[in-house]
């Protein structure tokens, strides 16, 4: 049966809170159509108070396109395209604890990811967005032309080298080192978003690495200049998690951000990331 979706604007850059919508059952393709209309409009939209299994987790992200399995997070037994993402009391570094997109590292990026909140700590734990499309169309009509032209490298490289930041998450998540080389991968800095034809900067400084063609220096200057620009705060939405709370979140126009503000309490939260489908299933979608 069908479910009207009740769908509340969150703020001035992106962000949206979708309710009257049980995500644990197999929904109807036309609430599927309004729930991905409303992730491409406001970029990142959220649902409170679902009780999700990973196996419905993973039914409801496959309506979407194939999930993604995590080159180095291990998913759950069973279950391996369902990232489990803690932080123990005893962890130090969480994951996801900069600015980035989800796998803008890999040869065909996710377009989005769903994370669901398992358990939190009594205070703190936030997850920013940035709106990657704001951060674009802010910048002068002559910049925007330079970077539409342009390409940037992205690899895993920094994050998943034996010396980078998610590499030392081993004791309470299951990340491997990238083992040897990882590959570079280039992406255009300005994605047409394919559904709604609006630009967004597709940057971060999590996995891009250079721009291509440019000197180091040269690409460090720019790339310095749009990574602050990019989370500018009129850009940015910051989500309060509770239990039973999911994030949908489009990685080809948004940041995000997971504060590791709660030293001593645990978070455990579940994520499916969702690819784009192949060529010939997404024509015969439209
Ligand atoms: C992530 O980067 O996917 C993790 C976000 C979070 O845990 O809030």
């Amino acid at each position: 049966m069908s479910q009207s979706l009740n769908i509340r604007r969150v703020a001035g850059a992106l962000g949206a809170e979708i309710s009257g919508v049980d995500l644990a059952q197999p929904l109807p393709d036309e609430t599927i159509a309004a729930i991905r209309r409303a992730l491409v409009e406001h970029q990142v939209i959220f649902f409170r108070d679902q009780d999700l299994t990973p196996a419905q987790q993973v039914a409801f992200g496959r309506r979407f396109g194939p999930l993604n399995i995590h080159p180095y997070v291990t998913g759950m037994a069973g279950q391996p395209e369902v990232m489990e993402i803690i932080k123990e009391p005893s962890d130090r570094i969480n994951f996801g604890g900069g600015w980035h997109s989800d796998m803008s590292f890999l040869e065909t990026p996710a377009i989005g990811s769903i994370l669901y909140a398992v358990e939190l700590p009594a205070w703190g734990g936030d997850t920013l967005f940035a709106s990657q499309a704001a951060a674009f169309e802010a910048l002068s009509p002559g910049l925007q032309k330079t970077l539409e032209g342009l390409n940037a490298v992205h690899s895993a490289s920094r994050e998943y080298s034996a010396q980078g930041h998610s590499a030392q998450k081993r004791g309470a998540m299951q990340v491997a080192e990238a083992d040897g080389y990882v590959g570079e991968y280039v992406h255009p800095m300005v994605l047409v978003h394919p559904e709604t034809g609006r630009k967004a900067l597709y940057v971060n400084p999590a996995f891009t690495l250079r721009i291509e063609g440019w000197k180091t220096k040269e690409s460090k200057a720019l790339l310095d200049y749009l990574f602050d620009h990019c989370r500018y705060e009129a850009f940015t939405w910051r989500f309060a998690w509770a239990k039973g709370s999911v994030a949908f979140w489009d990685n080809r126009s948004v940041w995000h951000f997971a504060l590791n503000d709660y030293p001593g309490q645990r978070r455990h939260m579940r994520r499916v990331t969702v690819d784009p489908w192949p060529a010939a299933q997404a024509v015969a979608a439209e």
